[in-house]
């Protein structure tokens, strides 16, 4: 590439340093990013020195000239990959200071972010790399692609079809006011997804990251359409109209090998979940299926997917047990809230990486279950639950938010416990409200504390 078109803020020596900067000041920092040239792409590699824990994060920064701003010279590409724990990517042009033009937070070990070259603007954009809720190692690779990526055509038909289809009326107006190929009502006559925001192509220009979320789309699940894009990696079709039955978006994934991420949080989908276990097969590792009609069981594969990294299903028709998760399993976030799940809670003492945990308004009985150290959050509030509180459940490392009413608790709050709580400087709200009482004071609701449980 032309050396004029842009230059990250970094002091080369026999490798390059990468410069970590924060907004008022630039530090050099043990982050070292290699330069590695691809044909006419220019590619950096970095990899954290460090470890990022929620709420930390590492600030990038790369110049754009206002020569290659005007020549529209590359499209920038970002892929952060986690080797532990989670982290999320945003990108901040010129100019912007609080929320990110672009962000990414896949859950799935792999957040990828195209910056199409159609908005690069002459000045610093910054990228930050922020940690999830434990321990995070990652690298990230930097690319400024000079040969544009075009989606393929049969990519774009389908697209175009399903666009058609689940777009009459004056749905999707966002989309087609903005991209006039979208008003001819020709399905052939496409704009370039590659090079619509969130979208991410592959070198070949197939689809391997797809949003269209809160896009307006109105229609049965398209299946046909989405099964010829069979790169995809991450599908996002949260926040529309799309109904069905989920055993026919069960199927269609199983033509999506690849596919890690998949989100249709509120829809309207129906139907009870496969047993077949389509969903969680292959290498699926964040999966939402939140506000919509799901109904029957969750079944117990569920709990077997050695690549499930998150998984939720709140407030759907869901009911009968939860599943146990097995031991090898790498699940960070279980969300089944307002249903009619019922019988007990399994033990989560095993699974190590398991951060959140909320099966809020069931009808779960039973005693609490064993913790993992890692864990989080954890809401059991609105459930049927009963027993004492367990002795272990005040020496939670990690704990931030700990909501246990609404149940059946008896006994009262384990007295002995409070020191090895106020030792977790993390808790910000405890809810142990109605039942469970703590000496004289018989209520605790929705304590609030910044360094423990000081009643
Ligand atoms: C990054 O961390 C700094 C220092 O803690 C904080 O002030 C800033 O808001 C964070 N930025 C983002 C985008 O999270
Ligand atoms: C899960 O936790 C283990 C032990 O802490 C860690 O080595 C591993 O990297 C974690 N896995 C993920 C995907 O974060
Ligand atoms: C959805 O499909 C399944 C399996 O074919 C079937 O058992 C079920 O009755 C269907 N549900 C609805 C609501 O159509
Ligand atoms: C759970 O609910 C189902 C009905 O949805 C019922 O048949 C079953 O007995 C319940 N199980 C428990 C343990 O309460």
């Amino acid at each position: 590439m032309r050396s004029s078109y842009g230059r990250a803020l970094l002091s080369c020596g026999v490798a390059c340093l990468c410069i970590r900067v924060s907004r008022s000041q630039l530090t050099l920092d043990r982050t070292y990013c290699d330069k590695v040239q691809f044909g006419s792409d220019l590619q950096w590699e970095c990899r954290d020195a460090k470890t990022l824990t929620y709420g930390q994060n590492n600030t990038y920064a790369w110049e754009v000239t206002q020569e290659a701003a005007q020549d529209q010279a590359y499209d920038m590409m970002l892929t952060v990959t986690t080797s532990s724990g989670d982290a999320a990517v945003g990108i901040f042009p010129p100019g912007t200071s609080t929320a990110p033009i672009l962000a990414s937070a896949s859950g799935t070990g792999k957040d990828v972010i195209f910056f199409p070259r159609s908005q690069l603007t002459a000045g610093t954009f910054f990228v930050v790399v922020a940690g999830g809720a434990y321990s995070t190692s990652y690298k990230m690779s930097f690319d400024t692609l000079q040969d544009p990526r075009k989606s393929r055509p049969h990519e774009s038909a389908a697209l175009g079809q399903l666009l058609l289809d689940c777009c009459a009326g004056s749905a999707c107006q966002m989309l087609t006011s903005q991209y006039a190929e979208l008003q001819d009502n020709d399905p052939t006559t496409n704009p370039d997804y590659c090079s619509i925001v969130p979208n991410v192509c592959q070198e070949e220009g197939h689809l391997t990251q797809l949003g269209l979320s809160g896009m307006g789309l109105s229609c049965p699940f398209p299946a046909a359409q989405l099964t010829a894009l069979t790169y995809l990696e991450a599908l996002d079709l949260s926040s529309n109209s799309l109904t069905g039955n989920i055993s026919l978006v069960a199927a269609a994934s199983q033509s999506l090998q690849s596919l890690m991420s998949l989100s249709l949080n509120g829809n309207a989908l129906s139907g009870p979940l496969p047993s077949t276990c389509a969903l969680v097969q292959d290498s699926m590792a964040a999966l939402d299926m939140s506000v919509n009609y799901i109904s029957g069981s969750i079944p117990s594969c569920y709990g077997q997917s050695s690549t499930l990294r998150k998984l939720h299903l709140d407030a759907n028709d869901l009911e009968g047990p939860f599943p146990a998760f097995s031991e090898n399993s790498i699940i960070m976030s279980i969300t089944a809230s307002n249903q009619e799940l019922n019988g007990t809670v399994p033990d989560l003492t095993n699974l190590v990486n398991l951060t959140i945990f909320n099966l809020e308004g069931n009808e779960m009985t039973g005693l609490l279950p064993g913790l993992p150290a890692a864990l989080w959050t954890l809401d059991l509030s609105g459930n049927q639950m009963t027993g004492e509180l367990p002795d272990a459940y005040g020496n939670l490392p990690q704990i931030r938010t700990l909501d246990l009413s609404g149940n059946g608790f008896s006994g009262s709050f384990p007295a002995s416990e409070i020191p090895a709580c106020s030792a977790s400087q993390s808790l910000a709200v405890m809810s142990l409200s109605p039942h469970l009482s703590s000496g004289s004071k018989s209520l605790l609701v929705g304590l609030q504390t910044s360094n423990g449980w000081t009643i």
